[in-house]
């Protein structure tokens, strides 16, 4: 019997304007553990405040299925649900949270790798609202009526609410509070990554590196996937194909480059296979309901899967990374860890499946309980691997699957897209979708997995691609060639203009990710986020922002960046490039009011040193006045946890004609770098004068 529709019972949590409610009080104490919060505690502990929620969601319970309905005032837009294909804005549209191996998605698939059971509203006057469904189980996230979400999910489940607050950025900084924010990146893995199924031998991997030094195209990772094990066993190689990976990897790292390697979550089962033998005596498989452990088909044949929910899997896991690792590995890459399953209706394992879980994350429950985390707990017990393997480094984990939360543990990509213009467009607002639900690390395969480009789609795609916070190629095997000289001499010039453009921007993209890493705010986000009170900005998804810098894209064949008219938000917008102008470049703005750090056109980033030139392109606001921020430190390892950094406020301001720059204030315990400093004064209408190169100590 359905109990009557009523509003939900509420506690103030974590800070100001977050609220937590329930279906009732008993439902409040029957909750299981959140897996989404970095702090689960927080979520059960009331918090001192006189502030009431502004929005009350009311709920139906009918037998085991909650629905929650929460109505916002007419003009509200819909953002977030995590990994979504389709439009940016997504007032009509439904998601089901269910980890899925989608090969192939299109504008109307509603599950794909990844489950976050979140939306922001941007509200008609410009402040925004967020809502967390706090629950793993697959839930509907339904859009289809205007100004009003609807979830629902087979049990009952918390719903934590954000807001309403003055912007996007502060719910998105609310949310962080709540879920973590990014692993801060090794700054390589800011850098371009070179992937395709398979590079197949240590030759061609060696051969792929060198190319791109040869062509002076920026790269800094080259990937390894399935094809390097030996016969698709995890923690293996080839011995043929990859007979001495440490001198590979030793190859590779004398010309500046990094290599990841992936590891699936299907384990081969086969007797006297180390990993399948020290499993089974550490008793770690996902179990059937009668008690033996699950076997299906993936990659290698029967495979047995490793119950993630468990520290003791986790732990047996993180040491096999560790072990690996030591061959030279710089990060790992976590696939079909939804988990995909093969020679199934379903594409997973089935709901009846147990897991042993720890008690701290929900204890035993069957497969549908599990099913969302399982990719993130997998990325996390890898991240504790490489983490162990040697504390100076930051891990760099990437996982196909994952759960809203799962940014602390590993970066993610949008799946098996298409080699199509179409796939190029969503790319846009699938980046940014991520980044309004918690994980700013993300980019698509550019390029397209599945199918060929052509040089038009592959250049306009690494055009754009070059300025997604994780920019990789990356390719289907039987596919054509699909590296940046491989559609002939324009669309490798064009690609290399689009990386140096990228590594000249990196200490600016890297500043951003610290800022993301400390404060929560997405490192691409949508246009609205410059005036979130103007309507018109609200579905654009050809721009977007990397904090003040504004990038314009055509996802047109027909049409380059530059012959599109592009809706600026208000206030002075100033657009400049490097001199590297192309029609299958996106048109860059730098937002009035602001300064933007910029270094060399280098082609890795360990080529680069800290005595480097540094360039700071200044966009003068209405009143004369500019600021800007760049963070520098040793690019990877904790030190900049022990102020060994240097976080540099900048400020230019207009005088009687004269611009002065100087340094506001600093942070860290470095000291200014000797080095040159060219400021540039952008002039609007695209002209730019390079006022000074002088060698200064702004202090
Ligand atoms: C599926 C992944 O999505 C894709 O990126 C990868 O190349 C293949 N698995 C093969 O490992």
């Amino acid at each position: 019997m359905a109990a009557p529709v009523g509003e939900m019972v509420w506690v103030p949590v974590l800070e100001e304007g977050v609220f937590r409610f329930d279906a009732s009080e008993e439902a409040r104490s029957a909750a299981g553990p959140s897996l989404s919060f970095v702090e689960p505690r927080r979520r059960e502990e009331p918090r001192e405040g006189g502030d009431r929620p502004a929005v009350v969601p009311a709920c139906e319970v009918a037998g085991n299925v909650q629905k929650v309905v929460i109505k916002l005032p007419s003009g509200t837009s819909f953002y977030g649900t995590g990994e979504a294909s389709g439009p940016l804005e997504r007032t009509g549209k439904r998601v089901f949270t269910w980890n899925t191996d989608a090969w192939g998605f299109g504008p109307g698939t509603t599950s794909l790798y990844q489950s976050h059971p979140w939306v922001l509203a941007v509200l008609p006057d410009g402040k925004a609202f967020g809502v967390l469904a706090d629950t793993t189980r697959r839930c509907e996230i339904d859009l289809r009526q205007e100004c009003t979400i609807k979830f629902s999910a087979p049990s009952a489940y918390p719903i934590i609410t954000f807001g309403p607050y003055n912007s996007p950025a502060e719910v998105m900084m609310s949310l962080s509070h709540a879920i973590g924010t990014v692993a801060m990146p090794p700054k390589w893995s800011l850098g371009y990554h070179q992937c395709r199924w398979s590079y197949d031998s240590s030759e061609k991997v060696l051969k792929v590196v060198r190319t791109f030094r040869e062509k002076g195209i920026p790269c800094d990772v080259i990937w390894m996937d399935i094809d390097y094990m030996d016969g698709f066993r995890c923690f293996t190689f080839d011995s043929n194909r990859f007979p001495d990976p440490k001198s590979m990897a030793d190859d590779l790292h004398s010309i500046g480059c990094k290599s990841i390697w992936m590891l699936d979550p299907g384990i081969k089962k086969e007797k006297g296979y180390f990993v399948y033998e020290s499993g089974s005596e550490t008793d770690v498989w996902i179990k059937k309901a009668d008690d033996s452990p699950f076997i299906g088909e993936v990659w290698p044949g029967d495979c047995v899967f490793p119950d993630f929910t468990c520290e003791r899997t986790r732990t047996w896991w993180a040491s096999l990374v560790k072990d690996f690792v030591s061959n030279g590995v710089d990060g790992i890459w976590n696939d079909m860890n939804e988990p995909a399953v093969f020679k199934t209706t379903t594409k997973t394992m089935p709901e009846s499946n147990i897991h042993r879980g720890d008690a701290d994350i929900g204890g035993v429950q069957n497969h549908s309980y599990y099913h969302n985390v399982y990719g993130m707990l997998m990325a996390r017990s890898t991240y504790e691997g490489m983490a162990m393997s040697n504390t100076d480094k930051r891990p760099f984990v990437l996982t196909r699957a994952g759960f809203i939360g799962s940014q602390r543990y590993a970066a993610t990509w949008t799946g098996d897209n298409l080699s199509n213009w179409e796939h190029m467009h969503m790319s846009l607002p699938m980046v940014l979708q991520l980044g309004l639900s918690g994980q700013p690390l993300s980019g698509p395969d550019i390029g397209g997995f599945a199918g060929n480009a052509t040089p038009k789609l592959f250049g306009r795609w690494m055009g754009v691609g070059a300025l997604f916070p994780f920019s990789r190629g990356h390719s289907e095997t039987g596919s054509i060639d699909h590296e940046p000289w491989s559609f002939g001499e324009e669309c490798e010039e064009v690609c290399r203009l689009a990386l140096l453009r990228r590594y000249r921007l990196l200490p600016h993209i890297y500043t951003l990710f610290y800022l993301s890493h400390k404060k929560g705010a997405p490192v691409a986000a949508p246009l609205f986020f410059a005036d979130s009170q103007d309507p018109e900005l609200r579905k654009i998804e050809t721009s977007f922002l990397l904090g003040p810098l504004l990038i314009c894209a055509s996802t047109s064949p027909e049409k380059g960046a530059h012959e599109c008219a592009h809706k600026l938000p208000k206030g002075v917008w100033s657009r400049f490039d490097f001199g590297d102008s192309h029609p299958d470049l996106p048109v860059m703005y730098l937002q009035g009011g602001a300064i933007l750090p910029v270094g060399l056109p280098i082609k890795h980033v360990g080529e680069a040193s800290l005595e480097d030139d540094l360039s700071l392109i200044v966009s003068l606001d209405e009143n004369g006045k500019a600021e800007g921020v760049l963070f520098e430190d040793a690019g990877d390892g904790y030190g900049f946890t022990q102020e060994n950094y240097l976080l540099t406020y900048y400020v230019a301001q207009v005088h009687s004609s004269v611009v002065s720059v100087k340094v506001l204030k600093t942070e860290g315990s470095w000291n200014r770098p000797k080095r040159n400093l060219n400021i540039s004064i952008l002039l609007g209408g695209g002209a730019m004068v390079c006022l000074l190169t002088c060698f200064l100590f702004l202090t």
